[in-house]
């Protein structure tokens, strides 16, 4: 079948390399995708919120089925543009619709939805512009540290970790008086601060029946040991060693399963990735937050454990079988080292010349932010720029590959973090 992923991450590489190796895709395309997609699929440039162009590209080049990367496009309603167009609706997709992707979009949404379905979360209350000064005095009433989230989708920057009261109204104040993040925070939530360690759990559903993909845990801030600015991801690990059977369990129960429930009782037919951020409050798990899609750099270690064919499993979730399908894991560990240009996450340079060296044995190369310039060269296109999966039996080895090829790669102001995973070494000692 043809099929198109969209987006242009390393999630989308990753997707594609996965979807390549099956001999039921026949033609693959990704679009706008980077140059690491353009060497095992067609790049096509459109950007993923161009619903027509899409819907167009679908339809010239016979596409079957549509992978969805990125959240913005779900959140807008590329699904639903889907289904209102005659020559369209046919079209196989993985994504929620609006009214699903609504479990990343709006953070008020999916507080309130957890709070009916009883899934265990951080207590929070949600303010506007006009109950400013509400939100200001219950600010009073928590303690500290408090979060603060901005509503909507603030490209990953909308939560605030305030360590003082002035700092959190400070914080309250910028968002809803002076719209620090535009509609995005419009409305804002303050939340209970959670204390543990995070980790995300992938389910993939078809709307009735799911799997859950391998876990993962990424390094957000950029610095090593966890110092510094928060970023889209410096790096993951899969599986997660504090993750065990006994917590999953949990994890299943109280938050999988209640989830999928409340969406069928809201009338919601979600097909596709749900992320579930986690925080494991002493072996309890606690949601952070939902995204409607998968995690980069997560995907970049979950994909490679997985060893059913992706097409027939991307296929099962669009036509509600996923109960046909059975999901095979390998138990080796993966790890994930994102190489970033210099100045990220702040404002960085895009352009400089790269050189890729050949994947070594048990590692894998993906690309994030990545072009093929008029030159026909590959030049740096983003702040994540590359990504190093390293797969091995032990965490330590895969640590390791995930490593030395990222040392391998060259382009100027490369920075990747050296301690992806080595914070979970002490899990397995004993
Ligand atoms: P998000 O944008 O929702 O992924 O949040 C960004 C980060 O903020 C999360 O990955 C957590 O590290 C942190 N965070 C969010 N909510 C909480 C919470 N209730 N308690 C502690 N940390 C949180
Ligand atoms: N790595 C975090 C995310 O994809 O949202």
């Amino acid at each position: 079948m043809n099929i198109l992923i969209l987006g242009s991450g390393g999630r989308e590489h990753t997707f594609a390399w996965k979807i390549a190796q099956s001999k039921n895709c026949t033609n693959l395309f990704v679009a706008p995708g980077n140059a690491g997609t353009a060497q095992i699929a067609t790049n096509l440039p459109i950007g993923v919120n161009d619903f027509e162009a899409i819907g167009n590209a679908v339809k010239e080049n016979k596409i079957e089925m549509v992978i969805v990367g990125p959240e913005e496009p779900l959140v807008r309603g590329v699904v639903d543009y889907f289904r209102k167009d005659k020559a369209l609706k046919k079209i196989k997709i993985v994504g929620p619709d609006a009214s699903g992707a609504r479990l990343e979009g709006s953070k008020d949404f999916s507080k309130g939805f957890m709070q009916k379905y009883n899934i265990p979360a951080g207590a929070s209350q949600t303010f506007t512009k006009d109950t400013l000064q509400e939100g200001l005095a219950y600010l009073e009433t928590q303690s500290l540290p408090i979060v603060l989230k901005a509503d909507g989708l603030a490209a990953g920057k909308g939560v605030i970790i305030a360590e003082s009261m002035a700092d959190a109204k400070t914080a309250l104040h910028e968002m809803l008086a002076e719209a620090k993040f535009g509609d995005a925070s419009s409305k804002v939530l303050i939340e209970q601060y959670l204390s543990g360690i995070e980790l995300s759990v992938f389910v993939l559903t078809d709307g009735k029946n799911y799997k859950i993909l391998p876990e993962a845990k990424d390094y957000k801030r950029i610095g090593v040991n966890d110092k510094g600015l928060n970023t889209g991801g410096m790096g993951a690990v899969s599986p997660v060693p504090f993750a065990d059977a006994e917590f999953l369990g949990k994890v299943e129960e109280r938050v999988v399963k209640p989830t999928l429930e409340g969406l069928q009782a809201e009338g919601i037919k979600y097909v596709g990735f749900i992320f579930v951020g986690l925080m494991n409050v002493d072996g309890e798990p606690y949601v952070i937050e939902y995204n409607a899609r998968m995690g980069d750099p997560e995907t970049e270690v979950v994909l490679p454990r997985i060893k059913t064919d992706m097409v027939k499993l991307m296929k099962a979730t669009a036509d509600g079988k996923l109960d046909k399908i059975k999901l095979t894991v390998n138990p080796k560990a993966a790890i994930a080292t994102v190489s970033v240009a210099k100045g990220y996450p702040e404002d960085y340079r895009k352009g400089d010349v790269m050189t890729i060296p050949e994947a070594e044995k048990d590692t894998i190369i993906f690309h994030a932010g990545t072009k093929i310039a008029t030159d026909g060269s590959v030049q740096t296109n983003g702040g994540r720029v590359i990504v190093t999966t390293g797969m091995a039996r032990t965490l330590n080895s895969a640590r390791k590959k995930s490593q030395a090829m990222a040392k391998k790669i060259i382009f100027d102001g490369k920075y990747f973090r050296n301690d992806i995973g080595k914070d979970l070494l002490k899990y397995l000692e004993s």
